[in-house]
């Protein structure tokens, strides 16, 4: 791996910043007498210095963001943003990537990580991890809705959930809940809803598997997730 490639992993800076320090000699490599931001090092088994401090190599970078509504779960849209535009440049080199899809219009929690192992354990439809949602909806929602969505209802494509645990925290004409399924079918909260006749008019995630979105953040802040926060995740 090149040496401004290892040291830009490590959150030393931008790339530019970077070659900066290398050829200003902050940057020390065990065995090499002028580093270059092009000398190739072995990652596992470097000892790196900058300023004199060792640095720790990472390979993966995990970023909590609260998402706000009008961006694209994805890496790249051609009209519209996407998520990946309020990720911070010291970040991109990473290349990271959402962690399954929430609508443009849905807001909360969402992984933003490179660590493409991760990304399956949460979303592989054997492992059933809970996902939950907060809501908004046009209609009354009641006991009875509640009833269905535990056994499962029939949605537009004929799919058939999964048992889900609804809590209505308000009803009226307008009607607040909060959702939990262990599936991740497109559309799939706003769907169940149409199933029994009503419309979500505002949806937001607020957990997946054990981690609860952190309620201090905004809406479009985005902050490294904390080693408790990632065990969570993972369910631990
Ligand atoms: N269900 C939906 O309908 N939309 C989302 O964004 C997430 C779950």
């Amino acid at each position: 791996m090149r040496l401004d490639k290892y040291l830009a992993d490590c959150g030393a800076g931008t790339r530019s910043e970077i070659k900066k320090l290398i050829r200003g000699g902050a940057v020390s490599v065990s065995g090499i007498e002028k580093p270059r931001p092009e000398t190739q090092i072995a990652p596992e088994t470097a000892e790196v210095f900058l300023f004199g401090t060792r640095l720790a190599y990472r390979e993966f970078v995990y970023l909590l963001l609260n998402k706000p509504a009008g961006y694209v779960s994805a890496t790249w849209d051609a009209k519209l943003p996407t998520v990946l535009d309020l990720v911070p440049e010291e970040y991109l080199h990473f290349e990271p990537f959402p962690v399954g899809r929430l609508d443009i219009d849905t807001e909360g929690l969402c992984l933003i990580t490179n660590d493409g192992k991760l990304a399956h354990r949460l979303l592989s439809p054997n492992r059933h991890i809970p996902k939950t949602y907060e809501a908004e909806i046009a209609g009354c929602v009641t006991e009875e809705d509640q009833a269905a969505f535990k056994k499962g209802v029939v949605l537009d494509d004929g799919y058939q959930t999964k048992p889900a645990e609804l809590t209505i925290l308000s009803s009226g004409e307008v009607s607040h809940i909060q959702l939990t399924i262990y599936e991740g079918k497109f559309h799939q909260v706003k769907r169940m809803f149409e199933s029994v006749g009503k419309r979500v008019t505002y949806l937001k995630r607020i957990a997946m598997n054990q981690l609860v979105l952190d309620e201090t953040m905004q809406t479009g802040e985005i902050r490294e997730l904390g080693k408790e926060e990632l065990a969570l995740l993972e369910g631990e």
